[in-house]
């Protein structure tokens, strides 16, 4: 099966061919073409996401982000068998311009058309060929700009919510901190980046520490509100008052802070429900040091349990992961019904 997916639910407008595959006996995805534009330098002049520009955006590159796929592909339009579209969660005027334009193809095609979960599409991006595939159940990590959530995964369709953030998600953390400090929008690449710069053999002196929330607590459940609002204070309010050195030590203990609370929790679930798989997964899962940090913490705990994150390209939002959804779980919808859900949740 070859489908032609779409992705518009922030900032990116994204679209992939991908076609069913297998790999020793296990059914995959493999991807023709994948392009993804983005309106993140633009909306960095706005220091975030403003909706309505995001949605003007997604208009403006849609139909050549759609020719560009089609025309780097050996594949035609002849080849295509479904069209797959993210509905939600997302912001709505983003999310129309992806659903409409799939609706069109779909019917002009008289191609079926499929509806897909963005934050589910995050997950399944550990299907996409040439990685190993994972073996369920999995315990899964799904760290976006909106969401963060623990899951356990039975089967593909199988699904319980065990935990996620009472506040912030993750991604929204560090888009926030980043801004306090005068950082560019996305903000965690930038955090991470400047983390980085970091040098060893820090003097007492120089350490500046901020919570770790939630760690202690026995269950799932994970805050960023409050990190993120320590931070903004140690940066003390003004982000021209920041000296470099300072601003580089707060990104690299604000990193180390988001990157325990993550792995501890995910931890946690591994112990409970001793998984045969962790998946890491979302725009966050880009994070060198907490896709580090999780796999050496898995393989100090359980020798068999196998840890899972996409190629960096899968991880923030592209439209294979959406094409990896409709071809391993397809949920096909009557076009002119398929409306977008703004508020969706991972189940
Ligand atoms: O999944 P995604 O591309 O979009 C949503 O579905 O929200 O995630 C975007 C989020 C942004 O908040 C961005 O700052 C964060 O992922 N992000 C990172 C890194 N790369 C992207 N956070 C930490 N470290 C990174 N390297
Ligand atoms: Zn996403």
């Amino acid at each position: 099966m070859v489908v032609l997916a779409i992705e518009s639910t922030c900032d990116e407008t994204a679209v992939a061919l991908v076609r069913s595959a297998s790999d020793e006996g296990q059914a995959c995805v493999e991807v023709i073409s994948n392009v993804t534009a983005s309106s993140a330098e633009i909306l960095s002049k706005y220091g975030g996401v403003v909706p309505e520009v995001a949605a003007r955006e997604q208009v403006a590159a849609i139909i050549p982000v759609i020719n560009e796929v089609l025309h780097s592909a050996t594949v035609t339009q002849r080849h295509i068998d479904a069209v797959a579209v993210a509905y939600g969660p997302g912001l709505v005027g983003s999310l129309l311009i992806g659903i409409e334009t799939a609706k069109v193809l779909a019917l002009a095609w008289k191609k079926p058309l499929i509806r897909v979960n963005h934050m589910a599409a995050h997950v399944l991006a550990n299907w996409i060929a040439p990685s190993a595939i994972p073996q369920l159940p999995a315990v899964g990590l799904v760290v976006s700009g909106g969401h963060t959530d623990i899951i356990l995964l039975k089967s593909l369709t199988d699904w319980e919510w065990l935990g996620g953030t009472r506040d912030d998600a993750a991604g929204e953390a560090y888009d926030k901190a980043a801004r306090a400090m005068g950082l560019p929008y996305p903000g965690g690449p930038a955090i991470a980046k400047l983390a980085e710069s970091v040098g060893r053999g820090l003097s007492r002196s120089e350490f500046v520490r901020l919570p770790r929330p939630m760690i202690d607590q026995d269950n799932f459940d994970l805050s960023f509100s409050g990190l993120k609002t320590a931070l903004i204070q140690q940066a003390s309010g003004s982000a021209s008052q920041l000296t470099e050195k300072r601003k580089a030590l707060l990104a690299k203990e604000f990193n180390e802070a988001v990157t325990e609370v993550l792995v501890a929790k995910t931890i946690k679930a591994v112990e409970v429900y001793k998984p045969k798989s962790v998946l890491l997964a979302g725009g966050v899962a880009a994070n060198k040091l907490l896709r580090q940090n999780l796999e050496s913490s898995i393989k100090n705990l359980a020798e068999d349990v196998s840890f899972f994150v996409p190629e960096l390209k899968y991880c923030t939002d592209n439209a294979a992961m959406i094409g990896a959804v409709a071809i391993m779980r397809p949920d096909y919808v009557e076009p002119l019904l398929l409306r977008p859900e703004p508020g969706l949740e991972i189940i």
